[in-house]
């Protein structure tokens, strides 16, 4: 049993990553010392456990994310309650992202910060969301609006989680794996799933090590995430995360396209690694809403003027503020999608 471990370096605050099959049984290690019981909070359809040496209470929250609120923070935050979890106890985020961001977000406002480790069990959770610390949940006005910066004690991904997972979660996670093919210009599937897994891990460390509160590298990692939010949103998060986030990424393709940042060649490059290399969608099976999608896109959390996205260009992958409707539109049309 080969276990990888990759460290978030962040001082005194650097935590690592266990990646491998049976990773789960390592799960002691990075529970705090001061541990004497743990909040194990999850999901009725995650069929993984997780069983540290400390008493455990366990916490099921809803499926969906309409679950990923501040009532479910509200739930689980009684729960603490009842169960008697001090901050120098341990909170277990054991699921996808939706569950360690709900996890995440409740440890970190629970008596102002108590510890918390996460068992991704998806392969989104494992290559993005359970690592860096980005936590909370959602409003009336968009994804992920309320939150908090909360460095987990320690992730576990636990290969062995994945053989549970059904096929469309997989394909969710393989959009943020070809995110990371277009931030490094790795070709990560041609590497097998455990060393995919720990690279793309790897990636994630380094910019979240560099720039933990987004201050400027790390809104890389939102590549192809200003549309796909706004898709997700509007399809009532019928299309699943990852799926949004490529057809987010052929768009912001168009758009660097549109503004002269790169040429038809690289925008070709990206229908063949999203659509042809990892077999996912490269445009929304239906007609969209172009005024809902950009509204929505307004309100994303990197707009702090204007319409801000992430796009490639000449010297890689940047950001780039006050994009214009007009240059939306051209980038609609040359992508063809069919207004309702
Ligand atoms: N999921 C993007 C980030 O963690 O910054």
């Amino acid at each position: 049993m080969t276990i990888s471990r990759v460290v978030v370096d962040l001082g005194e605050r650097s935590y690592p990553v266990l990646i491998g099959h049976g990773a789960v049984s390592e799960i002691n290690s990075v529970l705090p010392k001061t541990a004497k019981r743990a909040v194990i909070i999850t999901q009725k359809n995650i069929n993984f456990t997780v069983k540290p040496d400390v008493p455990c209470f366990t916490v099921l929250i809803g499926d969906g994310e309409q679950h990923k609120s501040l009532q479910t923070i509200e739930f689980v935050s009684q729960k603490f309650a009842e169960f008697g979890l001090t901050r120098e106890d341990v909170v277990i985020g054991l699921g996808g992202g939706m569950v360690t961001d709900v996890a995440g977000y409740a440890a970190a406002s629970w008596h102002r910060g108590t510890a918390v480790v996460h068992v991704a069990t998806s392969l989104v959770g494992m290559v993005d969301a359970a690592i860096g610390g980005k936590t909370g949940v959602n409003t009336g006005a968009g994804k992920n609006l309320i939150g908090a910066f909360w460095q987990p004690r320690g992730v576990i991904c636990d290969l062995d989680a994945l053989s549970t997972l059904p096929a469309n979660e997989m394909r969710c996670g393989l959009g943020e794996v070809a995110k990371y093919h277009f931030l490094s210009g790795d070709d990560l599937l041609k590497l097998e799933m455990p060393e995919r897994v720990a690279r793309c891990v790897k990636i994630k460390a380094e910019i979240v090590s560099s720039d933990e509160r987004e201050g400027g590298r790390r809104a890389l990692l939102n590549y192809g995430h200003t549309l796909g939010h706004a898709l997700e949103r509007s399809s009532d998060f019928s299309l699943a995360h990852g799926e949004a986030v490529a057809i987010g990424m052929v768009f912001a393709a168009h758009l660097a396209r549109v503004m002269g940042r790169i040429d038809q060649a690289r925008v070709d490059q990206h229908y063949k690694v999203i659509g042809e290399v990892y077999g996912l969608k490269v445009k929304p099976e239906n007609k969209v809403d172009r005024a809902e999608l950009i509204r929505l896109m307004r309100g994303d959390k990197k707009a702090v003027s204007g319409l801000t996205f992430v796009l490639d260009g000449r010297s890689g992958i940047e950001t780039v503020k006050d994009v214009s409707e007009a240059q939306l539109h051209q980038a609609f049309d040359a992508m063809q999608l069919e207004e309702k």
